[in-house]
C-alpha cells in the first residue's frame, strides 16, 4: 500500500507527519511512501533527504491525496482536504472526534477508515509507544519554560557574582500532568525554585522526583476523574485553591498553567486580581489557551502584557520545536503502523480484536465507530483498609518502619531466650565455632538495622548492591587458588578444590560486577 504525507495546511503548523528516518522504516515494512514537495521544509527536512530515504516526492497535494491508500497527517483535515481524500481511503491523524462532529460526518461520507491518534486508549501500557498526546505534551511543557525564560528579564538559577547575589527565579506550575511535569523538570534543571499543584494528589511524588515541591490545597477532596485525568472540583475546593493560588501568584516570578479537564473548558485558576498582584516583569505561560485558558487575561495565540505581567497564550508551542515534535510524532505513527501491519507485507489490517486499534479507529469503512466500547482492563488490586496504627507506633520507626512495636514484656522474653541460647552455645560449642557464630549474629543485626532504615523505594538497588557485596565469597576462593600461584613451599590444594575455587571466582565475578553495574543504573534513575 502507498502512504502519503501531505504538507500541513493549518496556519503556523510547522510539523510534518513523517520524517526521513521513519520513511526508511515504513519502506522496510513493505509500504511505498510519497511525500508532498516541501512538506518537511518548516521542520528542516528537505525533499532530498526524503528522496534519499526512499520516498517519492509528489509536487501537488491533490495528486498526493488521490494516489495514497493511507494518509498520515498531523492536524485534523480541513473540509478541502477531506474532499481530496480518496473514497475508501485511510487517514491517520489528530481528529478530536468529540469536538469535531461535522468533520466526522464528512469523513464518513468519504467511506473512509479513520484512526484518530488522540483517541488512543492511553491506559494500555503497550499503547505508550503510540501515545502522541504524551509525546506532544512533553514537548510543549519544555517549550513553555523556554518561552517563559525568553520573556523573563532575569536568570533562572541563583548566582553569587562580584556584582552581587542573584536569587533564583520562582516558578509555579498549575497542573502536573504530562506537560506540567515536563515544565517542572525543565525549570528545575535551569536552576529555578519550582512549586506545583494539581487536583490529583497522586502526582505529588512525581513533582518531587523532578525537583519540584508539591503545594497542597488546604481542602480534602479526591481530584481524580478516572483514567489518569482530573474532574471538575467542588466549589469549596475551588475557593480554597484560589486562596492558595493567590498566595503563590504574589511570590512567583513565573507561572505556567497546564490544567485541563477532558471534554470541559479549562478551569480558570489565575484571576485578573492575581495577575495584578504579581511583580512587574513576571511571566505567565498559559498552555490551556485553546481550551479557553487557565488565566482570565489570556489571549489565545498571543503574548500580551497586562499589569506589567507578560501573559503568553501561544497555541503552537509544539510547532515551535517542529523538528523534535515531527520526529516523535512520526515515530508514534510508525508504531501504530507496525500494529496495523504485523505481517510486514505493506498491507494494513484494522483489527478490532486489538484494543489499541479499536480505540484509535473512529470511522471504519464509512461507519462511525466512535466512541469505542469501554476497555476491559484488569481490576486494580483492592485497596487495603487503612490499618489503625497507633500514633506512637508510627513514631520512631525509620522510613521502612511498619507494623506494631513489641510490648516490653515480649521484648524481654525474646532477649531472655537469645541470651540463654548464647550461653548454651558458649558452654558446649567448640571455640572456633563460637568466634564465627558471634560474627554471624552481629552481621545479622547490623544488616537488619541498615535495611530497616533505608527508604523502601531504594530497596531494589540496596538488594543489588548487597548481592554484589555478598561476593565476598571471592576471598574464600582466592585463598584456595592462591598457594599454587604464590608457590614456594605452600601445599597445593587438590585439583578438585582448585577447579571449584576457580569456578566460584568466575561466578562471583559476574555477581560482583553485575551487582555494582545494576546498582549504578538503578541509582541513576533517582538522580536529577
Ligand atoms: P491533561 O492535559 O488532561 O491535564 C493536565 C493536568 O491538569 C492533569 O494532571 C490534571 O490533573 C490537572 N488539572 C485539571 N484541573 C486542575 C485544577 N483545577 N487544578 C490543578 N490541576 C488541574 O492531562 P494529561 O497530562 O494528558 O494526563 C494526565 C495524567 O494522565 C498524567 O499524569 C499522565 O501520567 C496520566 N496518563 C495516564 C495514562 C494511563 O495509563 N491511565 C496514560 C497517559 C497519561
Amino acid at each position: 500500500m502507498r502512504i502519503g504525507v501531505p504538507k500541513e495546511t493549518a496556519a503556523s503548523e510547522k510539523r510534518v507527519a513523517t520524517v526521513p528516518d521513519v520513511v526508511e522504516k515504513l519502506v522496510k515494512l513493505g509500504f511505498s511512501v510519497a511525500v508532498e514537495s516541501g512538506a518537511g521544509d518548516a521542520a528542516n527536512f528537505a525533499d532530498d533527504t526524503y528522496r534519499a530515504a526512499g520516498a517519492e516526492i509528489v509536487p501537488a497535494a491533490a495528486q498526493l491525496w488521490a494516489e495514497s491508500d493511507i494518509v498520515f497527517k498531523v492536524r485534523a483535515p480541513s473540509p478541502d482536504e477531506v474532499g481530496l481524500l480518496r473514497e475508501g481511503g485511510t487517514l491517520i491523524s489528530f481528529i478530536w472526534p468529540a469536538q469535531n462532529p461535522e468533520l466526522m460526518q464528512q469523513l464518513a461520507a468519504r467511506k473512509a477508515t479513520v484512526l484518530a491518534i488522540d483517541s488512543l486508549p492511553r491506559q494500555l501500557s503497550r499503547a505508550q509507544k503510540m501515545d502522541a498526546l504524551t509525546s506532544m505534551a512533553g514537548i510543549s511543557g519544555y517549550r513553555a519554560v523556554i518561552e517563559a525564560a525568553n520573556a523573563f528579564g532575569r536568570f533562572f538559577n541563583g548566582q553569587i557574582t562580584a556584582a552581587g547575589k542573584i536569587p533564583p527565579a520562582k516558578v509555579f506550575i498549575a497542573g502536573a500532568g504530562v506537560a506540567g511535569l515536563a515544565a517542572i523538570g525543565t525549570a528545575a534543571n535551569l536552576g529555578a525554585i519550582v512549586r506545583a499543584n494539581d487536583t490529583r494528589a497522586e502526582v505529588a511524588d512525581q513533582v518531587v522526583s523532578l525537583g519540584g515541591e508539591f503545594v497542597k490545597v488546604d481542602y480534602e477532596e479526591e481530584g481524580s476523574g478516572g483514567g489518569g485525568y482530573a474532574k471538575v472540583m467542588s466549589e469549596g475546593f475551588q475557593q480554597a485553591q484560589r486562596e492558595m493560588y493567590a498566595k503563590q501568584a504574589k511570590d512567583a516570578d513565573i507561572i505556567i498553567t497546564t490544567a485541563l479537564i477532558p471534554g470541559k473548558p479549562a478551569p480558570k485558576l489565575i484571576t485578573a486580581e492575581m495577575v495584578r498582584s504579581m511583580k512587574p516583569g513576571s511571566v505567565i505561560v498559559d498552555m490551556a489557551g485553546e481550551q479557553g485558558g487557565n488565566c482570565e487575561l489570556t489571549v489565545p495565540g498571543e503574548a500580551v502584557v497586562r499589569h506589567g505581567v507578560t501573559i503568553i497564550g501561544y497555541t503552537d508551542l509544539v510547532s515551535r520545536l517542529a523538528k523534535q515534535s515531527s520526529t516523535l510524532y512520526s515515530t508514534n505513527l510508525l508504531r501504530v503502523t507496525e500494529e496495523l501491519c504485523k505481517t510486514k507485507d505493506g498491507v494494513i489490517n484494522v483489527n478490532f480484536e486489538d484494543d489499541a486499534i479499536r480505540g484509535l479507529t473512529v470511522i471504519k469503512d464509512g461507519s462511525i465507530t466512535w466512541p469505542p466500547p469501554p476497555l476491559k482492563l484488569p481490576a486494580p488490586p483492592a485497596a487495603k483498609p487503612a490499618a489503625a496504627v497507633p500514633a506512637a507506633a508510627k513514631k520512631g520507626h525509620g522510613h521502612g518502619g511498619s507494623g506494631e512495636p513489641m510490648s516490653a514484656g515480649s521484648l524481654a522474653t525474646v532477649f531472655g531466650i537469645g541470651a540463654l541460647a548464647f550461653l548454651l552455645v558458649g558452654l558446649y560449642a567448640p571455640a572456633s565455632f563460637l568466634a564465627h557464630f558471634t560474627v554471624f549474629v552481629l552481621a545479622c543485626f547490623v544488616g537488619y538495622m541498615v535495611v530497616w532504615n533505608v527508604t523502601p523505594s531504594l530497596h531494589t538497588p540496596l538488594m543489588s548492591v548487597t548481592n554484589a557485596i555478598s561476593s565476598i565469597i571471592a576471598i574464600g576462593a582466592l585463598v584456595q587458588v592462591a598457594p599454587p600461584l604464590a608457590g614456594g613451599g605452600v601445599d597445593r590444594p587438590n585439583a578438585l578444590i582448585l577447579a571449584l575455587a576457580v569456578f566460584a571466582l568466575a561466578l562471583t565475578a559476574v555477581n560482583m560486577f553485575g551487582g555494582f553495574a545494576v546498582t549504578r543504573r538503578m541509582l541513576a534513575m533517582f538522580r536529577k
